[in-house]
């Protein structure tokens, strides 16, 4: 099965452009700190590679897969795929999102890291969809919110495709499918 792409939804220079935005926020809001940036695997780690090359402040990264997602629709279990290498005590950690939607996936991943004992977490997502959310949760550096449609490109996927295109998009409905 294959979709095809409806309509671009975000410019590559308007992405370029939040990302060097959130690059400045976090540089002002971390001068002279260290910080962790935890990517959250698959969908963040265009919008992480862009980011620490904006980042003038010390830095280290790390990793994390958490899957809960089949095709277009949230499983609702979060399953760890992919633990951290390293030890987050003590650190200023910044998880690095490609989207919050329900923000079920984040308020876990949240509170799983705090029982780490890291001296703060913030969050930083590429996009935000806060009509969808279904727990309160605070993300403190957003690249641009979104309407609620399901979107590819820019490290984002539909079962596992479209993550190399360098923009935005949204799918063709269902009915628009075809098979390859
Ligand atoms: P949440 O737990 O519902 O907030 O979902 C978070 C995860 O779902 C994201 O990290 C993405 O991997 C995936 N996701 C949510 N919305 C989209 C979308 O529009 N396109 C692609 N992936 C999405």
């Amino acid at each position: 099965m294959s979709k095809r792409i409806d309509k671009v939804l975000i410019e590559q220079p308007e992405v370029e452009a939040f990302v060097k935005r959130i690059a400045a926020d976090i540089n002002r809001d971390y001068a002279g700190k260290k910080v962790m940036l935890i990517c959250v695997l698959k969908g963040a780690f265009i919008f992480l590679a862009d980011l620490v090359r904006e980042l003038e402040i010390e830095c280290e990264v790390d990793f994390m897969a958490v899957s809960s997602y089949e095709g277009e629709h949230s499983t609702g279990v979060v399953r760890i795929l992919k633990d951290l290498d390293s030890d987050i005590s003590g650190k200023h950690v910044i998880i690095v999102e490609d989207i919050v939607d329900t923000g079920l996936t984040l308020d876990h991943l949240t509170s799983l890291l705090w029982t780490r004992n890291p001296a703060s977490i913030k969050v930083c997502t590429a996009f935000d969809k806060p009509s969808r959310r279904k727990i309160d949760c605070t993300v403190d550096y957003i690249g641009r919110s979104i309407p609620d449609e399901f979107i590819v490109g820019y490290g984002l996927d539909y079962n596992q495709y479209f993550r190399n295109i360098p923009f935005v998009a949204v799918l063709a409905d269902d009915a628009e499918e075809t098979d390859e």
